[in-house]
Parts: structure tokens; sequence; C-alpha cells
């Protein structure tokens, strides 16, 4: 009897052990399955609502930036057809080829799939992007030939913009909003003075690097009238993430328009915040135009009141919140260059940030 029983529990143990790689694998391909499912949950969402919007290079509001979208849309395209075959060669592998290839036709497999394969795949998709690059940069015929011109710069943490002239002369300088006219080619010379940011505002074109001791060049144009935002893409200190900025694009009489009559912004000179802005030495690192604050050390302020963001996209343009930015910047802003101004008399801080909100 005792005899017979073990014999019964091995054969118990052997049928387990023998079901266990088999289970273990379809533990392995559920736990799999299950994973798959949460990754494509959480990147499909972000994928799915980043898809539009005023900041999204796959919803391109201009030729260059859908050059852009058409040349990520062709990666992926490429990138997926390569990935459906390497997992049908896997599957294949792994389910139908019961019988062990010949040396030969291993070889031959190699060739075309591990080397003449892809050297023609990426060939093509390098081909096509290369192929676009004249479209994404100036060529110095268009830089010459009086196409629009805007200079931005990248400070810490801010963006200055100056409008240039046909003979590259400043005609306007303005902070952290940059407007263009709609249907032309603007050319944008970047540079910085310190440390290297990035220029981007992906509905309209590509990135640019603004580096230290250089003027870049990109081209954008606008097709449709609106508001885009762009940011930093390159790390650049503290507050990286905290640098954006917004491009209003607008008919080109408008911004004729706008251009000829923005260089004697209104400003109430004789209001109490004005004075306060003067006597607090507000104007040492600020201009506005018009009055007696030139100064060229921070963001110009003419038309703040206009603005949609403080501190360079980080928050609404609200009389509370320049108040706030006024006493303590770099609680806002870490690194920002701009000193608090945490001792101002009771009210000063509101009543110069008033006084902002009306310059329009
Ligand atoms: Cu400027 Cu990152």
């Amino acid at each position: 009897m005792n005899a017979g029983g073990d014999l019964k529990q091995d054969t118990a143990c052997l049928t387990v052990r023998r079901e266990e790689p088999r289970r273990f694998a379809a533990a392995l391909f559920e736990r799999w399955q299950s994973l798959t499912r949460h990754v494509a949950w959480v990147t499909a969402f972000p994928l799915l609502t980043s898809c539009s919007g005023i900041q999204s290079a796959l919803d391109p509001a201009g030729p260059e930036a859908s050059d852009v979208a058409r040349l990520f849309y062709v990666m992926l395209i490429g990138g997926g057809l390569i990935w459906a075959a390497v997992v049908l060669v896997l599957f294949y592998a792994a389910r139908k080829a019961r019988e062990p290839h010949s040396e030969r036709v291993a070889g031959r497999v190699i060739l075309w799939c591990g080397a003449i394969g892809p050297v023609i795949v990426l060939t093509m998709l390098l081909s096509y992007a290369v192929w676009l690059i004249p479209n994404l940069r100036p060529w110095s015929s268009a830089i010459a030939e009086g196409v629009r011109k805007i200079e931005v710069t990248g400070e810490q943490f801010w963006w200055r913009v100056r409008y240039l002239d046909e003979e590259g002369e400043v005609l306007l300088e303005r902070a952290n909003e940059i407007k263009m006219p709609v249907g032309q080619r603007v050319v944008f010379l970047v540079k910085s003075p310190d440390v290297i940011h990035s220029f981007w505002v992906p509905s309209l074109g590509g990135k640019m690097d603004m580096i230290p001791g250089r003027t870049n060049h990109i081209m954008m144009e606008a097709s449709k009238p609106g508001i885009y935002r762009g940011v930093c893409a390159e790390f650049c200190g503290p507050s990286h993430a905290l640098m954006a900025f917004f491009v209003e694009a607008l008919e080109p009489s408008d911004f004729e328009a706008w251009l000829a009559g923005s260089g004697t912004a209104e400003t109430d000179g004789a209001s109490e915040g004005h004075a306060l802005f003067l006597r607090h030495g507000c104007g040492a690192c600020h201009a506005i135009d018009g009055t007696e604050a030139q100064g060229r050390i921070g963001p110009n302020l003419t038309a703040f009141g206009a603005r949609g963001s403080v501190g360079a996209g980080t928050m609404p343009n609200t009389p509370e919140n320049v108040a706030r930015f006024i006493r303590h910047p770099s609680e806002i802003k870490p690194g920002s260059r701009m000193p608090s101004f945490g001792m101002l008399p009771d009210g000063d801080a509101e009543r110069i940030a008033t006084y902002l909100a009306g310059l329009k």
C-alpha cells in the first residue's frame, strides 16, 4: 500500500514539475499582458491629451511645424513597421519554425534582416529627415532678403525680445511675449549672455539652442492668427521649467500698426504707483518706454498690463501675483536675479502692481 502511495505521489510530483515551466510561462505571459495594458494607458493618456493646443508639435500652425510633425509621423510609421516585422519574425521563430534552419539559410537571414534591410530603411528615413533641413533653417540669402528679423535673448530666466529693422537696428524691446505677422516667414536670431537655453515654440517650428558667444537662426511662420506657447528646452538653472513665453500671431496690418504705435506706449506718468516705481529704484533694472525708467538689466515692462502672465509664464498676470513677485521673486522663481523687495512699506508693492497692470 505504502509503496503504491509513494508511486502515486512521485507521479504527481513529476506532473507538477513538468507543468511548472508551462504554468510559469502562462503566468509570465499574463503579467506581461497586464503590464503592457498599464503601459499603454499610461503612455496613451498624455499622448492623446497633448496632441492639440497652443503648445503641441502635433498641432502645427505653420509650414515649419508641419514639416516637423510630418517627420514625426514618417518616423513613427517607419518605426512601427520595423517593430511589427521584428515581432512577426520572433513569433515565427518561437511558434512556427520547428526545425532548425540550415547554416546557409541562417546566414542569409542575418545578412538580409540584420544588415541590408536596416541599412535600406534607415537610409530612407535619414534621407527624408536631411531633405527637410533646408526648410527648417534660414539660408543666408533669406536673412539678407529683408525677411522680418526678431532677436530673442535667453536670460536667467526670461526672454528679451528685440524687433529689428532691415539694417538690424533695434526698433523696439519687449519681454516674454513675441508678436509676429501671419503668413510671413520670420527669422529669429537667438542668443544668450551666459548659459545655454533652447528656444522652442512647438506649434510653429523646431528647437534652436541659444549659445553664449554666438547667434543662431531659426525661421518660423504662423499660418493662422492665434496665441502659441513657447518654452525653454534646455536645462539652464533652477527656474528652467519656469521660463515660458507666448507668441501672438497677428494679421500683417495689425502687426505693422502695433509696431508703429508701440514705441509710444501710454503710461500714467502722474500716478502714485509710477512715482513709487521710480522711488524704489525699479527703473534701474526695468524700462517703461516713454518714462524715465530706462533700465536694461531686467525685462522691459512697457504695456505690462496687456501681458498674459507674470514671471515669464509662471503665474497669471493679476495685481496680487505681481505684488507677490515684487516682494519675494526668488520664492516664486528660484535663482531669479531680481532682489527681494519684502522691506517695502505696507501697500507700496500693491500700488506698483496696480500701476503696472494699468500699462496697456
Ligand atoms: Cu532657459 Cu532652460
